[in-house]
């Protein structure tokens, strides 16, 4: 793995300096979606928080809209589709570096189906600043419409919800099987200062949570089993259900239906780390200089949505949705043949299996009278929940 640069030992030693006096204030140790928490969002010092490149070929991870503009045509695509029945606005949760929300405003403008606003809900103060700089130079007749928010809406909009990579970047829970027992994974300080796996009883609720999960099995997880569970996913999705009155949400993420997710031999969870674009398991070390996510388990997405009011619509991977939302005519529209040829390099990179096209994931939740979605229509590509 590449080292640390000397600014990013100083910023990594402050982050856990941070956080070793949060384990001694829990009385020695807390719980593993506490130690993500203030890994990634302590305030000027998690990952997020603070200003390191982050997305990106100079940062530490490429997301979907970072990788090709194709993938927010697609979803602008079906974001002017909802618009067209709906009326509204678009809102757009995490929206990292803003490249997602320019491209989608710069379609919708060329198409003459513009939202109202433009919304962003983003908890990052780095990236909300570096979505300003990015979006303040589209044409003023754009720019008028993003409205950057502090917190979820109070009045329900019409229109479409976005998220992209922000389920699987909200803080989680680890547990272990052992013997008959769930145990709880959380941090605790070694003797030289370093942070260590701790292992404690689950309490009751989440020693429930993992049973519950069990049940839906075919067969008990094996002793010594590791893995996540996000119980923030139903608070969050009930937040964004409650500012949806008549709409959709696309979420996009990396993830599996549950009995997937838990499979027997995903015996190590699906945690990962992400350091200047080495993926590895240990959350532990380069602490606030490295990103932190797990894979979202869909089946609980969905639960969430069914318990928040809203009809899970679609469920497909990537490629499905790109090609059922008209990817192949961004490529075929192209100017010249060398950004048909740039192009159709980014569509396999998007679309292909070993690539982001199977293990990424798209999800429709709609409120209200909505049409059948273009980007969920071959049926045969559905994933089952
Ligand atoms: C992996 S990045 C994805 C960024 C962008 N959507 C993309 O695809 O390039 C995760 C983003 O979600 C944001 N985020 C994390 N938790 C959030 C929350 N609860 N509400 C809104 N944004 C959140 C992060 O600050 C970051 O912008």
């Amino acid at each position: 793995m590449t080292p640390l640069s000397p600014e990013e030992e100083q910023h990594s030693r402050a982050v856990a300096e941070t956080i070793r006096g949060r384990i001694a204030e829990a009385g020695g140790w807390i719980p593993f979606d506490r130690f993500m928490d203030l890994a990634l969002y302590a305030p000027g010092l998690g990952y997020y928080s603070a200003g390191g490149v982050k997305l990106g070929a100079g940062g530490d991870f490429i997301t979907a809209p970072e990788l090709s503009d194709l993938f927010s045509g697609c979803v602008a695509q079906q974001c002017a589709e909802v618009l067209a029945e709906t009326g509204g606005s678009i809102f757009e949760l995490g929206a990292g570096t803003g490249r997602m929300a320019a491209m989608i405003l710069q379609t919708l403008a060329e198409q003459g189906r513009l939202p109202e606003h433009y919304l962003i809900l983003e908890v990052s103060a780095d990236l909300r600043a570096r979505q300003q700089r990015r979006l303040g130079c589209l044409p003023s007749e754009l720019q008028k419409r993003v409205v950057w928010l502090d917190c979820l809406p109070e009045i329900p909009l019409s229109g479409v919800i976005l998220a992209n990579e922000v389920l699987d970047a909200l803080p989680c829970e680890r547990f272990i099987r052992r013997d008959a027992d769930v145990l709880a994974l959380g941090v605790r300080v070694g003797a030289d200062g370093s942070f260590i796996e701790h292992e404690a009883p689950a309490d009751r609720a989440f020693a429930a949570a993992v049973r519950n999960i069990e049940s839906s099995l075919r067969e008990p997880l094996p002793n010594g089993y590791r893995s996540e569970l996000c119980t923030r996913v139903a608070p969050w999705i009930a937040g964004i259900a409650a500012c949806l009155e008549r709409g959709a949400i696309l979420l996009f993420d990396y993830g599996l239906p549950r009995s997937d997710y838990y499979h027997p031999q995903r015996s190590n969870g699906t945690l990962r780390c992400h350091f200047k674009h080495t993926a590895h398991d240990d959350p532990l070390i380069n602490v606030g200089v490295q990103d932190i996510t797990a894979w979202v388990d869909f089946t609980r997405v969905a639960e969430a949505a069914d318990a928040a009011g809203l009809e899970v619509r679609g469920f497909s991977t990537q490629a499905a949705f790109l090609l059922g939302a008209g990817m192949s005519r961004f490529i075929e529209e192209a100017a010249d043949s060398v950004t048909r040829a740039r192009r159709a390099s980014e569509a396999r990179q998007l679309l292909l299996p070993g690539e982001m096209g199977e293990v990424f994931k798209a999800m429709a939740l709609v409120k209200g009278p909505v049409s059948p979605l273009s980007g969920f229509a071959v049926r045969d590509l559905r994933v089952s929940l």
